[in-house]
């Protein structure tokens, strides 16, 4: 399968597909990266391994709606099977999501549904919860509501800050985004009518 990726960041989730797409028996390859940062360090990443990217600033267009338009396209040319978000820090439009419906994955640093939307690791502590985690789920247009393939739990323990907890989550990113992946490549999960199906079990 064809996989494009959409970052803004350092690109950390991206390195670990990268990694895990060397292995012989994984089941798609990297054609694509991009950003909607140019100095976003993912990009170097993609470079190293000689995988194409582009970087498409946000600030270049006047609307949401053109910037999305202009990346379909972007993504389009390179005639993905699957689209990953890996840190896009971009709220997406109806339009986009319609597009690349049922092949559009997200990464979310929360047990979905709680903590939709940016701060989770502080939100989760100032809680006091006891555990917090991450998602994988498919993008539908409700932001981080899309339905939850794979979830990852980690243990909050007194004392942590948020860095100690940011680590913690993204261990676990660097885990399960590529086992999803793989899923979906090798079509064992997909989505049916907004619904996650894995190996013909509704999640
Ligand atoms: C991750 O925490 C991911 O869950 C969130 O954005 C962050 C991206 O980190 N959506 P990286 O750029 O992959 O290191």
């Amino acid at each position: 399968s064809r996989i494009v990726v959409l970052i803004s960041g350092s690109g950390t989730n991206l390195q670990a597909l990268i990694d895990a797409c060397k292995a012989t028996d994984y089941p798609g390859e990297i054609v694509g990266v991009i950003s909607n940062k140019a100095d976003a360090y993912g990009l170097v990443r993609a470079q190293d391994n000689n995988i194409a990217t582009h970087a498409l600033s946000h600030k270049d267009f006047n609307s949401r709606e053109d910037y999305d338009q202009a990346l379909i396209k972007q993504i389009d040319l390179f005639q993905p099977d699957v689209v990953v978000l890996a840190g896009f820090m971009r709220i997406l439009t109806a339009n986009f999501v319609q597009h690349f419906s049922g092949k559009l994955l997200n990464i979310h640093p929360s047990l979905l549904p709680k903590y939709q939307g940016l701060n989770t690791h502080q939100r989760a502590i100032d809680a006091k919860d006891t555990e917090h985690g991450v998602s994988v789920h498919f993008v539908t247009e409700e932001l981080d509501g899309g339905p939850v393939i794979l979830q990852a739990k980690v243990p909050i323990f007194e004392g942590d800050t948020i860095n100690d907890l940011a680590s913690r989550v993204h261990e676990q990113e660097h885990r399960i985004y590529p086992l999803v992946v793989k899923w979906f490549c090798s079509k064992r999960v997909m989505m049916i009518q907004d619904k996650a199906v894995l190996d013909g079990n509704v999640l």
